[in-house]
């Protein structure tokens, strides 16, 4: 089957015909469909539609603009069954995880378009007499996405629909990995009542993402990936004063305290660094652990590791699904071999799983790694791959040490029974996330998303904080004396 890119309303291939293919990472014998490999002049199609659209969807009544967004939301509950198992397949990731991924896409379709209701600005009092002051929000105009395989249809899903209500138009240019969960939302916004050029999606590689981060009638760009990709969109962008909304990578750590409920801390451990084969920005892929309880948790978590299953995720029975690619796998052997020559020790995994049915798809072993110090690679490259490292520590603060010892910040947690480290560690870790007896992943859609330092520039998405990204403040006076009043001068005899 062969999908197409989607400009004004229409389903087009790209414009030189060429396509790409989207295998399943279990099974590469199976292709999931052929998608367009788009050029730049695709992309610039794309962008002088939304260009277009905007000047009609601007004017559009917000309540309205929702109103669509929430059609878009029953739409897409009615077909989360198909969408998740369509994910799976080109994804990897296990059913129950794809269900959840659409999940969020309509969980954040319903809380971001109920904003078409609110979207508040503020009023306040004039220092003149009879003159008004308010602030509102208003759209910048096309907003460009690049967004990542690892949440086909969340990650798009929180880009598009704030951008919707707000008032912009939109060209999204999902991961190449893909693509499908891209289209299937697409349609379900189209069918929805999205007018055409409103929302436009380009497949295909980096010529569709250079255009889209440097041309002139682009005002946002909203990207969520590795950090060194992140770079180069904010690179592009600069020189055209775009507004820049990045979301990259995450080293991110759960600390274990000697009083933490130990079974809930294990179970949190293995859901954190191996859900989604720990494909996950906020996966858990560092855990700092209380030296009084260390052996004993290792010897735990390195036996239900061992025991999870691996393989397709349409298979009800599979827990851990495949890298995402080739690459991805050869990227997470190579950091295997690295935690070697750096001297850690490897309590379990390890190794490629090719045997069997395993022979087709990109399957590595859940591993451990145990004497793991925080100045080793592996306790501070992301990886992105079923590779947790153990570290060992003397109390409270120095785990926060260590989980604020890298160069990213984006999601932390703390397992313990005790209220005042639980506070001293939600404080002093320098992250845009943190949990309590809870895992590092699983943020919910109407809090603020993103974080600290390499991991982001200073924005947010998800809850409110996405409006802040997809609109801009304007302030409004209106002076209805007759005559002229000067601010900061006028101001005698009032
Ligand atoms: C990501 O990995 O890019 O909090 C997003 C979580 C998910 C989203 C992760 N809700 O783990």
């Amino acid at each position: 089957m062969t999908f197409a890119n989607f400009v004004s309303g229409q389903w087009v291939p790209a414009a030189s015909g060429a396509t790409l293919e989207n295998r399943n990472p279990a099974n590469a014998r199976d292709l999931v469909g052929l998608f367009a490999d788009s050029a730049a002049a695709d992309a610039e199609a794309a962008i002088r539609a939304a260009r277009r659209a905007f000047e009609s969807w601007r004017l559009v009544p917000a309540p309205k603009r929702a109103e669509i967004l929430f059609r878009a939301a029953q739409l897409l509950g009615a077909r989360k069954e198909d969408f998740a198992r369509d994910m799976t397949r080109e994804m990897g990731k296990v059913l129950d995880e794809t269900r959840g991924d659409v999940q969020e896409a309509i969980d954040m379709t319903y809380f971001l378009a109920a904003e078409g209701r609110r979207m508040h600005g503020q009023t306040a009092p004039s220092e003149l007499r009879d003159k008004f002051a308010m602030s509102l929000r208003q759209p910048l105009g096309v907003c460009s996405m690049i967004t990542p395989w690892n949440f086909p249809m969340a990650i798009p899903s929180w880009k598009i629909i704030p951008a919707l209500v707000c008032g912009n138009t939109v060209v999204l240019k999902p991961s190449e990995l893909t693509p499908l969960s891209a289209v299937n939302f697409i349609k379900v916004l189209d069918e929805a009542g999205v007018p055409p050029g409103v929302v436009n999606m380009v497949t295909g590689g980096p010529a569709v993402g250079e255009t889209l981060t440097t041309h002139p009638d682009v005002a946002v760009v909203s990207f969520t990936g590795s950090t060194a990709v992140g770079k180069l969109v904010n690179q592009n962008a600069a020189p055209f004063f775009k507004k820049v909304h990045l979301e990259m990578g995450g080293k991110n750590a759960i600390m274990i305290m000697d009083d933490a409920n130990l079974d809930l801390a294990l179970e949190g451990c293995l859901w954190g660094g191996f859900g989604t084969t720990g494909q996950r920005c906020t996966a858990a892929s560092r855990v700092i652990v209380h030296e009084k309880v260390h052996d004993r948790f290792v010897e735990q978590f390195v036996a239900r590791a061992t025991s999870l299953r691996v393989g397709d995720g349409l298979d009800a029975s599979t827990q851990m699904g495949p890298s995402i690619s080739d690459k991805q796998l050869q990227k997470v052997m190579s950091y295997v071999e690295i935690g070697r020559q750096e001297g850690a020790t490897m309590a379990c995994g390890g190794r490629r799983l090719n045997e069997g049915d395993w022979q087709y798809g990109f399957f590595h072993e859940p591993t451990v790694f145990t004497n793991v110090t925080p100045k080793m690679r592996i306790a501070r490259e992301e990886i992105f791959g079923p590779v947790v490292s153990v570290i060992k520590c003397g109390g409270v603060d120095e785990a926060v040490a260590i989980a604020n010892d890298v160069m990213y910040g984006l999601s932390a947690s703390i397992y313990t029974q005790d209220i005042n480290r639980a506070f001293r560690a939600m404080r002093d870790v320098y992250t845009g996330i943190f949990y309590v007896n809870a895992p590092t992943i699983g943020a919910e859609v109407h809090l603020p998303f993103g974080g600290t330092k390499a991991t982001g520039n200073g924005h947010r998405e998800a809850g409110l904080a996405a409006l802040d990204v997809f609109s801009e403040w304007k302030s409004v006076y209106v002076d209805f004396s007759g005559k002229l009043q000067r601010a900061q001068i006028d101001t005698e005899n009032l």
